[in-house]
This record gives structure tokens, C-alpha cells and sequence, in this order.
């Protein structure tokens, strides 16, 4: 099956999708994403991604371009032409295509750019192994709440660790306090046992797997505090580990030299990790 993007209101072939050289996405970064899992053909926290995407067009001011229920009969339709069971959507949504000026233009009309992709899930052997991650200063602006496609900082940071031999950075603000990966959020089981994961601020974006996952954590009995830890306590911690759309739930077995506890996944991660496997099962 070839594949198909939406390409504001036509469907084509994804090796002829094209935007306009002056789309404010592509020369401002002016632009909002969201990536959602599908699992067995369903959206996995369809509602949540498309609550956030909502905020991030609100707190930028880019214009919505098409009702919520619009916007999911297009996804539905990427998703059914891609012939997608397992993969993720991605859209973006720019303030629109205009000579090149910053200011906002006068009657911006928003651009919707929708892909999808196969993929299987994260392999077995990250959760028996777990991964290594490396940390570096957070060089990002101060709205990381707003999922915008001005990435810069997050590439860089995601090479490093590829050029690391690791899996993910968790950058660290000014006070040695870890915010979030550079792509997914950062959690660590502390010494009293409880879950604790940065709390929503503009410092991270709020991952929409991480709600779900302090959802099933309380849901299993585990306590859940919402506050920033350190790097020196993270390498302390009893278990380390990550979440995004499709990373799910990712132990951490290595932080930059340090060995977490005895090296192995912890067993308040791989639980979690079930929990959310079994939630993406019951979503179809
Ligand atoms: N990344 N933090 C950052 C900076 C992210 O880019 C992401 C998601 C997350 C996790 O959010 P969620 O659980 O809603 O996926 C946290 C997506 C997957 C990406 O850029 O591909």
C-alpha cells in the first residue's frame, strides 16, 4: 500500500506532499505538532493529544483551522488510506504561507500537514535491558508547555546521546534540577518508594503518556509526587525511567556514567510498563 499525507484538504502521495517555501512552519518554526499512537487502528489518548493540540494553537494564537470533529474524520481517513494498525499520526498545523515578515500576517490561513507510519511496538530487549542517558543543560525557551516545532535544542540534545551511545538526554535547568527528556518525560522511583516525575509548568511539556501513566499509577496503590528532582538524586534513585507516545514506558538502567541500583529494570517501572501495554490493548 503506498503511503498517503493530508495535505491541507487533498490526499496525496506522500513523495509528491508538498508545502509552500513561504509556509511560516518552515521559515519561523511558526508551527504546533502532535504525534498520536494507534494501536489495533484506534488513536491511543486520542482526546488528550487533541486537547493539548487545541492549547498550543490557543496560547500561540494560530487560528483552528477546522472543528475537533473535522480534524478527526481527517486523521480517521489518513489513518484508513495508510491502512495503519500499529504506527502514529503526526500532524502540523503553521499560522500559514505569507511573505516572509515576522509579524503575525493579516488573514493567516492555518496549514494542516498529516502523515502517518507503521510501527511496531518499542522491542522486548529495551525493557529487559533498559537504557542509558546522558544529561546537559536545558537550552530551551521558557513555553516548553507549547508543543511547537521549533526543535532545535531537542535535536541537538537527541544527538548527543546518539553520538553517546545512548538512547535519550534529560536536560537540566539552571538549578541542576532535571526537566524532561528531549523528547520524552523523566521519572525516577525515590527512596521512599513513591513515583516522582516534574511537575506540568512551562519548563516541559506535559506528556500525554505521562498523565496516563500517574493515572495507572495511582490506580495501582503507587504514591505519585509531582516535583522536580536533581540530577545526583536521579543517579541515586532506586529505578529510573522514561515515557512519550513511543517510547512508552522505557527503564533507565544508566545515567551518563552511573549505574542505576543493580543495572537491571526496576520492577515499579516494568509494572507500569505492563499497565500501559495493557491500556493500549484495551483502547481498540
Ligand atoms: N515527543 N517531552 C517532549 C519534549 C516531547 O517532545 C515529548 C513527545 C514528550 C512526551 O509527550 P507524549 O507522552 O505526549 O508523547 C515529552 C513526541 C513523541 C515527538 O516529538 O516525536
Amino acid at each position: 500500500m503506498s503511503r498517503i499525507a493530508y495535505v491541507n484538504g487533498r490526499y496525496v502521495p506522500h513523495r509528491a506532499a508538498r508545502v509552500h517555501i513561504e509556509d511560516r512552519g518552515y521559515q519561523f518554526a511558526d508551527a504546533v505538532y502532535e504525534v498520536i499512537a494507534i494501536a489495533n487502528g484506534r488513536l491511543v489518548d486520542g482526546g488528550g493529544h487533541l486537547d493539548r493540540l487545541e492549547r498550543s494553537l490557543r496560547e500561540l494564537r494560530i487560528a483552528e483551522p477546522m472543528t475537533r470533529r473535522a480534524l478527526e474524520a481527517v486523521m480517521a481517513e489518513v489513518i484508513r488510506r495508510n491502512g495503519i494498525r500499529n504506527g502514529s499520526i503526526y500532524m502540523q498545523l503553521s499560522r500559514g504561507v505569507a511573505p516572509r515578515d515576522h509579524p503575525f500576517p493579516a488573514n493567516p490561513r492555518t496549514q494542516v500537514v498529516m502523515t502517518a507510519k507503521h510501527g511496531a511496538p518499542p522491542s522486548p530487549k529495551i525493557a529487559e535491558d533498559g537504557v542509558k542517558v546522558i544529561t546537559q543543560a536545558d537550552i530551551r525557551w521558557s513555553r516548553c508547555d507549547v508543543k511547537s516545532v521549533s526543535l532545535l535544542p531537542n535535536i541537538l540534545a537527541k544527538q548527543a546521546a546518539r553520538e553517546a551511545g545512548a538512547y535519550e538526554t534529560f536536560m537540566v535547568d539552571r538549578d541542576g534540577m532535571v526537566t524532561e527528556g528531549s523528547s520524552t518525560n523523566a521519572w525516577i522511583i525515590d527512596g521512599d518508594g513513591a513515583l516522582v516525575t516534574r511537575p506540568a509548568s512551562n519548563a516541559i511539556l506535559d506528556g500525554i503518556t505521562r498523565r496516563r501513566v500517574i493515572d495507572l499509577a495511582r490506580q495501582s496503590g503507587i504514591k505519585v509526587v509531582e516535583r522536580p528532582f536533581s540530577v545526583d538524586e536521579m543517579k541515586r534513585a532506586r529505578e529510573v525511567f522514561l515515557t512519550s507516545t513511543s517510547a512508552y514506558v522505557t527503564p533507565v538502567t544508566q545515567v551518563d556514567d552511573r549505574t542505576i541500583a543493580n543495572g537491571k529494570p526496576g520492577s515499579t517501572t516494568l509494572a507500569l510498563r505492563e499497565r500501559y501495554l495493557a491500556f493500549m490493548a484495551q483502547v481498540a
